[in-house]
């Protein structure tokens, strides 16, 4: 019962939202419970605004079963920021943090933490053109850290099976697969990622840390602003936080809750990625998928045709037939779908079957 002119958006991220959430928004837009205002117009510091913070952060922690052993923030920057907090927070003076490679964000985040001190890499799947999830990875007693990237949005990759607790701490930038399925925080010492994917509009960024670890962090050289601690004693609120997407994170969060859940939810997306992995499988070669069949995400689809015109061709009927988004990433090519949330079962049938005629017709 979509709105006539709404498209199906496999756009990366920013991405599609649940339509209930939009029209929920619309309706609230001007007067937010007898405010007078929208969300966009009030205080931070009023009561309002701190129960819709205060509701989100209960979803939140219902939704992935998180005791108070682990600290919420709702924080700016995306995750790139957060790519840079976490070694000046966690690495310590002279002391080595240790990265999986994985993709380009993995890279990314490792080169960020190689600005301020050592890095390791503990293992990559670099020579396998990051077709896969690195099989072999270590971790050293003496790393700070060691960091993943659960799921990677450029080459359509995702660890199926997120690891176990490690000796040293385990630190997660889960920006594209975050609330897609359920797992165990108990392994972590700290997840994030950005909301702009699974969970609500561009602007916040989850940070989900053990209490205990960030207690153990020294401090003294980082400025206020990059700790932390600034943000928890803060909560969220040391500086204005972006007040309009929390709010509608808190609305999506809620709609996961009548998904069913993180089960719910994922039951749903193993439905959709399988819907168009079929149809890459059995197409004869005609698309090929980018990544192992193992390391496949349920997230981001990639796949290409036998030649760049073809693509092209692809593309541009795709898009006069409503299907948006589907050009891979510039720094790769192809051609990726992303189905992240919110996006339909419906939605992927119907790609599914474009990709049917398509593939007849060329
Ligand atoms: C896995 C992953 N990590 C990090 C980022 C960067 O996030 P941000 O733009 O919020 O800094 C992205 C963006 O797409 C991503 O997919």
């Amino acid at each position: 019962m979509s709105h006539p002119a709404r498209v199906d958006n496999f756009g990366a991220g920013p991405a599609v939202l649940p339509e209930s959430v939009l029209l929920e928004v619309q309706e609230e837009l001007l007067n937010y419970r007898q405010s007078g205002m929208s969300v966009m117009e009030m205080s931070h510091r009023g009561k309002a605004y701190e129960e819709i913070q205060e509701e989100a952060e209960a979803r939140l922690r219902r939704l992935l079963q998180v005791s108070d052993e682990y600290e919420v923030l709702f924080l700016q920057g995306g995750a790139s920021l957060q790519f840079a907090m976490l070694p000046l927070n966690f690495r310590g003076e002279g002391s080595e943090a240790a990265y999986v490679l994985s993709g380009s964000w993995a890279n990314k985040a490792m080169q960020e933490a190689e600005t301020t001190g050592r890095v390791r890499i503990a293992g990559s799947s670099k020579e396998q053109g990051f077709r896969s999830i690195p099989t072999q990875w270590n971790t050293k007693e003496s790393d700070a850290y060691v960091h993943i990237t659960t799921n990677n949005t450029i080459y359509g990759t995702q660890w199926r099976q997120l690891p176990e607790k490690q000796s040293v701490p385990l630190v997660a930038d889960m920006s594209s697969d975050m609330l897609s399925r359920p797992f165990a925080m108990t392994n972590f010492d700290m997840v994030y990622g950005g909301a702009q994917k699974n969970l609500g509009p561009a602007g916040v960024t989850l940070v989900l840390l053990r209490r205990e670890w960030v207690q153990q962090a020294v401090m003294e050289e980082v400025p206020k602003v990059m700790r932390y601690a600034t943000h928890i004693s803060g909560k969220s609120r040391y500086n204005t936080p972006p007040v309009f997407s929390v709010y509608v994170l808190g609305k999506v969060l809620k709609w996961l809750e009548s998904m069913g859940g993180l089960r719910g939810i994922e039951q749903l997306n193993e439905d959709k990625a399988g819907t168009l992995y079929t149809a890459i499988d059995k197409s004869e070669g005609f698309y090929r998928g980018y990544a192992q069949a193992s390391s496949r995400s349920r997230m981001n689809v990639t796949f290409n045709l036998a030649s760049d015109e073809l693509e092209q061709k692809f593309l541009r009927e795709a898009a006069e037939s409503g299907f948006v988004g589907l050009s891979g990433h510039r720094s790769v090519g192809g051609c990726r779908a992303s189905i992240y949330n919110a996006l339909s079962l419906e939605a992927c049938s119907r790609l599914a079957e474009f990709m049917q005629t398509f593939r007849k017709n060329n």
